[in-house]
C-alpha cells in the first residue's frame, strides 16, 4: 500500500532522539579521510548509520536505504523511484570533529524522487526541523525565554513548537544587497567547480557584485535549509553536496514556503541527487532573488 508518512515522520522522529544521544556522548576519536583533509569520516557517522540502518530495514524491509557511509559513489545511480529512506547520519562532519556545535542527523523519505518526510536534529543546539510533505515545517526546540523564572531560578527548559517561516508572513525579499546567504567550501578543493564557486563568492560578496550583506558557511548542507526555511538565511547555494545532505531539508525549506532549484542559471527542475542547488526564501521577491542570484554566478558547476 501506499507508505504511511504519519507514521514514517513518527518513527524519523525515534531515530532522530536516539541518533542524537548516540553524537552528543561520543568523542570523535578516530577521524578518517576519505577524498581528501577536507573530507572527514568518523566512528560515530558509522555507528550512527548502523543503528539508523538496522532500525528502519527492520521495521520498513521493503523499503530502500541510502545512507552517506553505506553508499559506494557516483550514488546517482542508486536514488531510485521506490519508497526510500535518505540519511547522513552526521552532516557536518567537520564541526563534529572540531566540536563546533552545528551538525546534524538527516532523516528523509522519498518515492518517486520525491522527498516527502524530512528531519533534521542538531544534539548540541536540540533544534529539530521537520516536515511532512502537505503539512507545514515546524522547529521544536527548548523555550529557554519563557521558562526562565522571573526570581532567577534555575531554567527548566520547556518544548516549543513553531511553524516555519518563523516570522510569518515572511518578509519581502529586498534583493541580494540585503540578503544573508549560505554557502560551503564543500571538500572540492581544485578543478573547475572550485574556481566557479571562490570567483562567485567574490562576485556576491564585493563591491561591484551582489554586495550581500555577508555570506556564512556553517558546515551542514541539511541546517542550511533548515535556516532558509526559518527565514534567518535568505538563500543557500552549494555545487558538490550529496542527496543524503538535502533531501530532508528539502521538505522542511519547501513546507515552509522556500523553493529549490538548480545551482546552474536557468536550471528551474532540479533532481534530488543533481548535487547543485540553490535554495531561497519564502517572501514576496523570491523570483527575483533567484533571477539575481544566478546572474551572480562565475561559471557553471558540473
Ligand atoms: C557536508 C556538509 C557540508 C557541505 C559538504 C557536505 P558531511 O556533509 O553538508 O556543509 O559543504 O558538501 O559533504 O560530509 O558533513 O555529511
Amino acid at each position: 500500500g501506499e507508505p504511511n508518512l504519519q507514521e514514517i515522520h513518527h518513527v524519523l522522529l525515534a531515530v532522530a532522539n536516539k541518533a542524537g544521544q548516540i553524537i552528543i556522548s561520543a568523542h570523535p576519536s578516530t577521524v578518517d579521510t576519505k577524498k581528501n583533509s577536507s573530507d572527514l569520516v568518523t566512528e560515530t557517522d558509522k555507528a550512527v548509520e548502523d543503528m539508523v540502518s538496522s532500525t528502519l530495514k527492520s521495521k520498513y524491509p521493503d523499503y530502500q536505504f541510502l545512507g552517506e557511509e553505506s553508499s559506494p559513489t557516483p550514488t546517482s545511480a542508486l536514488l531510485t523511484p521506490a519508497p526510500t529512506f535518505i540519511c547522513d547520519p552526521i552532516d557536518g562532519t567537520t564541526n563534529f570533529v572540531h566540536a563546533f556545535p552545528y551538525i546534524s542527523i538527516s532523516l528523509a523519505f522519498a518515492h518517486n524522487l520525491v522527498p516527502l518526510v524530512g528531519v533534521v536534529y542538531n544534539p548540541f543546539t536540540q533544534h529539530l526541523y521537520h516536515a511532512i510533505k502537505g503539512q507545514g515545517a515546524f522547529l521544536s526546540c527548548p523555550d529557554i525565554a519563557s521558562s526562565f523564572p522571573a526570581d532567577g531560578g534555575a531554567v527548566q527548559a520547556q518544548y516549543v513548537t513553531r511553524k516555519l517561516p518563523l516570522r510569518s508572513p515572511a518578509p519581502p525579499l529586498q534583493g541580494l544587497n540585503q540578503a544573508l546567504v549560505a554557502v560551503e567550501w564543500g571538500n572540492e578543493r581544485s578543478g573547475a567547480n572550485w574556481e566557479a564557486k571562490t570567483k562567485t563568492f567574490s562576485a556576491l560578496a564585493g563591491e561591484h557584485g551582489g554586495m550581500v550583506h555577508s555570506l556564512r558557511s556553517l558546515g551542514s548542507a541539511a541546517l542550511n535549509c533548515c535556516g532558509v526555511a526559518a527565514g534567518f538565511l535568505d538563500a543557500y547555494w552549494e555545487g558538490g553536496c550529496w542527496a543524503w545532505d538535502v533531501a530532508a531539508g528539502w521538505v522542511i525549506v519547501t513546507e515552509a514556503g522556500g523553493k529549490v532549484v538548480g545551482g546552474n542559471p536557468g536550471e528551474e527542475e532540479v533532481r534530488l541527487d543533481a548535487r547543485r542547488y540553490l535554495v531561497v526564501r519564502g517572501g514576496e521577491g523570491q523570483r527575483a532573488m533567484i533571477e539575481d542570484f544566478w546572474g551572480e554566478l562565475a561559471g557553471r558547476l558540473t
